[in-house]
Protein backbone atom coordinates (compact mmCIF):
# COMPACT_ATOMS: atom_id res chain seq x y z
CA UNK A 1 0.00 0.00 0.00
CA UNK A 2 1.69 3.63 -1.01
CA UNK A 3 3.11 5.00 2.19
CA UNK A 4 0.40 7.96 2.17
CA UNK A 5 -2.72 5.48 2.91
CA UNK A 6 -1.66 3.88 5.64
CA UNK A 7 -2.31 5.36 9.49
CA UNK A 8 0.58 7.28 11.09
CA UNK A 9 0.73 4.82 13.74
CA UNK A 10 1.50 1.92 11.10
CA UNK A 11 3.88 4.18 9.29
CA UNK A 12 5.64 4.48 12.21
CA UNK A 13 5.65 1.24 13.79
CA UNK A 14 6.85 -0.43 9.85
CA UNK A 15 9.53 2.16 10.26
CA UNK A 16 10.38 1.41 13.78
CA UNK A 17 10.77 -1.98 13.20
CA UNK A 18 12.11 -3.70 16.37
CA UNK A 19 13.82 -0.80 17.73
CA UNK A 20 12.47 1.33 20.99
CA UNK A 21 11.58 4.94 21.22
CA UNK A 22 13.58 5.96 24.02
CA UNK A 23 12.62 9.01 25.70
CA UNK A 24 15.57 11.58 27.69
CA UNK A 25 15.70 14.55 28.77
CA UNK A 26 15.48 16.06 32.68
CA UNK A 27 13.68 15.37 35.32
CA UNK A 28 9.96 16.45 34.79
CA UNK A 29 9.84 16.78 31.13
CA UNK A 30 7.06 14.19 30.93
CA UNK A 31 9.44 10.65 30.03
CA UNK A 32 6.88 8.48 31.88
CA UNK A 33 3.85 10.53 31.44
CA UNK A 34 3.87 10.79 27.62
CA UNK A 35 5.94 7.82 27.00
CA UNK A 36 3.20 5.60 28.41
CA UNK A 37 0.58 7.62 26.45
CA UNK A 38 2.31 7.51 23.23
CA UNK A 39 2.95 3.67 24.15
CA UNK A 40 -0.95 2.99 24.20
CA UNK A 41 -1.39 4.80 21.11
CA UNK A 42 1.48 2.88 19.08
CA UNK A 43 0.31 -0.32 21.10
CA UNK A 44 3.90 -1.26 22.21
CA UNK A 45 4.56 -1.77 25.67
CA UNK A 46 5.90 0.96 27.83
CA UNK A 47 8.86 0.63 30.12
CA UNK A 48 10.06 2.78 32.97
CA UNK A 49 14.15 2.64 33.49
CA UNK A 50 13.73 3.40 36.95
CA UNK A 51 11.14 1.14 37.80
CA UNK A 52 12.96 -1.65 35.87
CA UNK A 53 15.73 -0.62 38.34
CA UNK A 54 13.53 -0.51 41.53
CA UNK A 55 11.97 -3.90 40.78
CA UNK A 56 16.03 -5.46 40.31
CA UNK A 57 17.09 -3.97 43.32
CA UNK A 58 13.62 -3.96 45.63
CA UNK A 59 13.88 -0.64 46.78
CA UNK A 60 12.90 2.43 45.60
CA UNK A 61 15.16 4.77 43.61
CA UNK A 62 15.69 7.41 46.75
CA UNK A 63 16.57 4.61 48.98
CA UNK A 64 18.93 3.31 46.66
CA UNK A 65 20.79 6.53 46.67
CA UNK A 66 20.68 6.48 50.59
CA UNK A 67 21.83 2.64 50.83
CA UNK A 68 24.42 3.04 48.33
CA UNK A 69 24.93 6.34 46.86
CA UNK A 70 24.99 7.46 43.31
CA UNK A 71 27.47 5.37 41.62
CA UNK A 72 25.60 2.40 42.64
CA UNK A 73 22.77 3.52 40.97
CA UNK A 74 24.39 4.31 38.43
CA UNK A 75 26.01 0.70 37.59
CA UNK A 76 22.80 -0.58 37.99
CA UNK A 77 20.86 1.85 36.02
CA UNK A 78 23.16 0.90 32.86
CA UNK A 79 22.81 -2.91 33.06
CA UNK A 80 19.30 -2.37 33.29
CA UNK A 81 19.11 -0.21 30.40
CA UNK A 82 21.58 -2.90 28.48
CA UNK A 83 19.06 -5.45 28.71
CA UNK A 84 15.80 -3.29 28.20
CA UNK A 85 17.50 -2.19 24.62
CA UNK A 86 17.49 -5.74 23.78
CA UNK A 87 13.59 -6.21 24.15
CA UNK A 88 12.23 -3.97 21.34
CA UNK A 89 10.03 -2.34 20.21
CA UNK A 90 8.66 -0.56 23.35
CA UNK A 91 8.99 2.79 24.54
CA UNK A 92 11.29 3.22 26.83
CA UNK A 93 11.65 6.10 29.43
CA UNK A 94 14.88 6.76 31.07
CA UNK A 95 16.03 8.47 34.42
CA UNK A 96 17.58 11.93 33.78
CA UNK A 97 20.85 10.94 34.08
CA UNK A 98 20.96 7.88 31.81
CA UNK A 99 21.57 9.14 28.98
CA UNK A 100 24.97 10.70 29.95
CA UNK A 101 26.78 7.27 30.29
CA UNK A 102 28.29 6.64 27.37
CA UNK A 103 28.33 2.99 27.02
CA UNK A 104 24.48 3.83 27.44
CA UNK A 105 23.79 6.43 25.32
CA UNK A 106 26.54 4.34 22.80
CA UNK A 107 24.39 1.71 22.91
CA UNK A 108 20.94 3.89 22.71
CA UNK A 109 22.17 5.45 19.56
CA UNK A 110 22.97 2.30 18.04
CA UNK A 111 19.86 0.26 18.69
CA UNK A 112 17.19 2.28 19.53
CA UNK A 113 15.55 5.81 18.33
CA UNK A 114 16.32 8.59 21.02
CA UNK A 115 14.14 11.62 21.42
CA UNK A 116 15.00 14.41 23.83
CA UNK A 117 12.21 15.97 25.29
CA UNK A 118 12.80 19.35 25.64
CA UNK A 119 10.97 21.27 28.44
CA UNK A 120 11.74 24.77 29.32
CA UNK A 121 13.37 25.41 32.91
CA UNK A 122 10.42 26.88 34.64
CA UNK A 123 7.98 24.15 33.63
CA UNK A 124 10.56 21.54 34.66
CA UNK A 125 11.00 23.34 38.76
CA UNK A 126 7.26 23.55 38.69
CA UNK A 127 6.79 20.05 37.86
CA UNK A 128 9.75 18.55 40.04
CA UNK A 129 8.56 20.80 43.32
CA UNK A 130 5.47 18.79 43.49
CA UNK A 131 6.98 15.31 44.21
CA UNK A 132 10.68 17.15 46.20
CA UNK A 133 11.45 13.28 48.00
CA UNK A 134 11.34 11.53 44.79
CA UNK A 135 14.20 12.76 43.20
CA UNK A 136 17.58 12.54 45.61
CA UNK A 137 20.02 14.46 43.95
CA UNK A 138 17.45 17.71 44.13
CA UNK A 139 17.75 17.31 48.40
CA UNK A 140 21.31 18.19 48.49
CA UNK A 141 21.02 22.27 48.20
CA UNK A 142 19.17 25.01 46.81
CA UNK A 143 16.75 22.29 44.18
CA UNK A 144 16.39 25.26 42.03
CA UNK A 145 20.19 25.73 41.29
CA UNK A 146 20.76 22.00 41.42
CA UNK A 147 18.18 21.73 38.84
CA UNK A 148 19.65 24.69 36.59
CA UNK A 149 23.01 23.36 36.97
CA UNK A 150 22.21 20.26 35.78
CA UNK A 151 19.79 21.26 32.84
CA UNK A 152 22.95 23.47 32.20
CA UNK A 153 25.56 20.48 31.82
CA UNK A 154 23.56 18.12 30.28
CA UNK A 155 21.88 20.04 27.44
CA UNK A 156 24.81 19.49 25.15
CA UNK A 157 24.45 15.29 25.85
CA UNK A 158 20.59 15.20 25.58
CA UNK A 159 21.51 17.26 21.88
CA UNK A 160 23.02 14.23 20.48
CA UNK A 161 19.34 12.33 20.94
CA UNK A 162 18.63 11.21 17.23
CA UNK A 163 15.60 13.54 17.83
CA UNK A 164 14.40 16.71 19.25
CA UNK A 165 11.24 17.54 20.98
CA UNK A 166 9.93 20.95 22.30
CA UNK A 167 7.14 20.99 24.17
CA UNK A 168 3.92 22.55 22.89
CA UNK A 169 1.51 24.34 25.26
CA UNK A 170 -1.52 22.15 25.35
CA UNK A 171 -2.63 19.38 27.17
CA UNK A 172 -0.54 15.86 27.42
CA UNK A 173 -2.47 14.59 24.83
CA UNK A 174 -1.20 17.28 22.80
CA UNK A 175 2.40 16.87 23.76
CA UNK A 176 1.63 13.17 22.99
CA UNK A 177 0.20 14.11 18.98
CA UNK A 178 3.30 16.71 18.65
CA UNK A 179 5.80 13.86 19.12
CA UNK A 180 3.62 11.68 17.00
CA UNK A 181 3.91 13.78 14.28
CA UNK A 182 7.32 14.64 14.82
CA UNK A 183 8.47 11.19 15.24
CA UNK A 184 6.30 10.49 11.97
CA UNK A 185 8.76 13.17 9.87
CA UNK A 186 11.34 12.02 11.51
CA UNK A 187 11.02 8.36 10.27
CA UNK A 188 9.84 9.70 6.69
CA UNK A 189 12.79 11.72 6.18
CA UNK A 190 15.37 9.04 7.33
CA UNK A 191 13.71 6.54 5.13
CA UNK A 192 14.21 8.82 2.22
CA UNK A 193 17.87 9.60 2.72
CA UNK A 194 18.38 5.36 3.54
CA UNK A 195 16.94 5.29 -0.07
CA UNK A 196 19.14 7.27 -1.71
C1 LIG B 1 17.84 11.31 37.89
C2 LIG B 1 16.54 11.34 37.48
C3 LIG B 1 15.52 10.42 38.03
C4 LIG B 1 16.17 9.16 38.63
C5 LIG B 1 17.24 9.54 39.58
C6 LIG B 1 18.36 10.36 38.92
C7 LIG B 1 18.80 12.25 37.26
O1 LIG B 1 14.60 10.02 37.01
O2 LIG B 1 16.70 8.33 37.62
O3 LIG B 1 16.67 10.26 40.62
O4 LIG B 1 20.02 12.03 37.35
O5 LIG B 1 18.35 13.22 36.63
P1 LIG B 1 13.51 11.03 36.34
O6 LIG B 1 14.21 11.76 35.23
O7 LIG B 1 12.47 10.10 35.81
O8 LIG B 1 13.02 11.91 37.41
Amino acid sequence: MPSRRRSKTSRILERLGDRSIVLVGMMGCGKSAIGKMLARKLNLEFKDADEEIELAAGRSVADIFKEYGEPEFRRLEERVIARLITEGPMVLALGGGAFLNDETRGNILKNGLSVWLNVDFETLFERVMRKPGKRPLLTKGDPREILSDLMAKRAPIYARAELHVKSVSGTKSDMRNHLLNRLDEHLALAEKEDAQ
